[in-house]
């Protein structure tokens, strides 16, 4: 099992049978509230019948066709209506399966985008402290997980990587974006002065980062990184595999904070979680980059079998419309403030020394016990589970993260089982 401790799952398992909206249907018979759309992904809810009919109508239309050489007219359909939601400046789609491989596209498009202008020595890709990008060597070489790194070797050769913005000193308990840590973002400078712009290819950040705990970018950081690639001509990646879809009450976290990256990478949300997909999406500029040469000339060697599967499409498409139809994306905007205030009203609780909030996510730091690093979050998240509320724990970590579909007593029933978990543990 992934990122699971396997001989103790098999000793306590826990099993879901069933999902409907904001709910799981555990084994034993219980609705367990999702407070975590999935692993952030049920953006419109779990089961929800559009997405559900028409994956079944694609099953009995078109199963599989293969994208290379080929194709079905909803993978163009899906990328105009991609790039139609999205914020100009965001242009062309290329399909894969995962936000691991949307990682890697974006990764290997921004290398071979240089070596079409003939600026091939732009090899180095630079990551940050605390980043996550998947689980494939490109997206774990600019990753900066330790832990996640550690067992398999030197990875990708020519990367770097940038500081982390969590700085609880200065922006402890901040809502939404904290007020200290642009400069963290000229540590780019740093970089190029050490390795020289000529040799780097891009930078890729998560706007917020997500699965190391929920770190919304300091005011200004990401309009100084943007400034700093435009000025070496390095590409700017936002992996918005997380704060895609709605997350942030936008389309996608560029839109949210007004500032364009080259490419985009999601995944996740893009088909509510209901069949595998990730995207990258890149700008006119680079897309137009490979156009070049004999049109019989393949541009891009580079797809997976199930680049653009029918099945994906068709939950993609209709996940699109949920979004539009049902206003999702301006729900969690709304929503957002009671999200906000509930989450906040945690602090002063017993061990939590920070909450840091944006959008439709949420964490809650805890202090280590002593000795037990990480015991506090675990402990929290089996007695909210038992309490029938579903969170994620990390390193001292619980994050939250659910439907956009949530309800107001749902968000206080969410933040008071937490609150009454950590009343309950040492
Ligand atoms: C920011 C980010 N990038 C990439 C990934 C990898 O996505 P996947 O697990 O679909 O490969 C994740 C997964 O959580 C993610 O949060």
């Amino acid at each position: 099992m992934p990122f699971t401790a396997n001989r103790r799952f098999k000793s306590t398992p826990r099993l879901f049978v069933g999902a409907e909206g904001n709910y799981y249907l555990s084994s034993d018979g219980r609705r367990i509230l999702d407070g975590m759309a999935g692993l952030w992904c049920v953006n419109a809810g779990h089961g929800h019948p559009r997405i559900r009919e028409a994956i079944k109508a694609q099953v009995d239309g078109l199963d599989y066709v293969s994208c290379f050489q080929m194709a079905h007219p909803d993978a163009f359909t899906l990328a105009s209506r991609m790039v139609g939601m999205l914020p100009a400046g965001l242009d062309h789609v290329f399909f894969s399966n995962s936000g691991s491989e949307a990682v890697d596209t974006a990764l290997k498009i921004a290398l071979a985008y240089h070596r079409q202008r003939g600026e091939g020595g732009r090899y180095r890709l630079i990551g940050r402290a605390r980043g996550y990008h998947g689980m494939g060597f490109g997206g774990l070489s600019v990753a900066g997980i330790s832990r996640h790194r550690r067992d398999f070797g030197p990875l990708l050769p020519g990367t770097a990587h940038l500081p982390h913005t969590l700085d609880l000193a200065r922006n402890a308990f901040s809502r939404g974006e904290p007020d200290h840590g642009i400069e963290l973002a000229d540590d780019l400078e740093r970089l190029v002065q050490i390795h020289d712009a000529s040799t780097i290819a891009a930078v890729i950040v998560e706007p917020v980062a997500g699965s190391t705990g929920v770190l919304p970018p300091p005011k200004g950081y990401l309009k100084r990184l943007r400034e700093i690639c435009d000025k070496h001509g390095i590409l700017l990646i936002f992996d918005e595999v997380i704060s895609g879809f709605g997350r942030l009450g936008a389309s996608c976290a560029a839109e949210a904070f007004g500032v364009i990256p080259d490419m985009i990478t999601c995944a996740k949300g893009l088909t509510n979680g209901a069949v595998p997909m990730g995207a990258t999406v890149v700008g006119k500029h680079i897309y137009d980059a490979f156009m070049t040469g004999p049109e019989s000339a393949i541009e891009l060697f580079h797809g997976y079998t199930y680049s653009g599967h029918p099945l994906a499409c068709a939950a993609g498409l209709a996940t699109l419309q949920v979004y539009e139809e049902e206003g999702l994306f301006e729900r969690a905007r709304t929503i957002a403030s009671h999200w906000e205030q509930a989450a906040h009203a945690l602090k002063g609780a017993p061990h939590v020394i920070d909450v840091r909030n944006i959008g439709l996510v949420a964490a809650i730091e805890f202090a280590p016990r002593p000795g037990g690093a990480g015991q506090r979050s675990a402990e929290c998240a089996e007695a909210s589970y038992q309490d029938g509320v579903l969170v994620r724990a990390g390193a001292d970590l619980i994050v939250l993260s659910p439907p956009l579909t949530i309800e107001p007593d749902e968000i206080d029933r969410l933040f008071g089982s937490i609150r009454k978990s950590l009343n309950a543990i040492a």
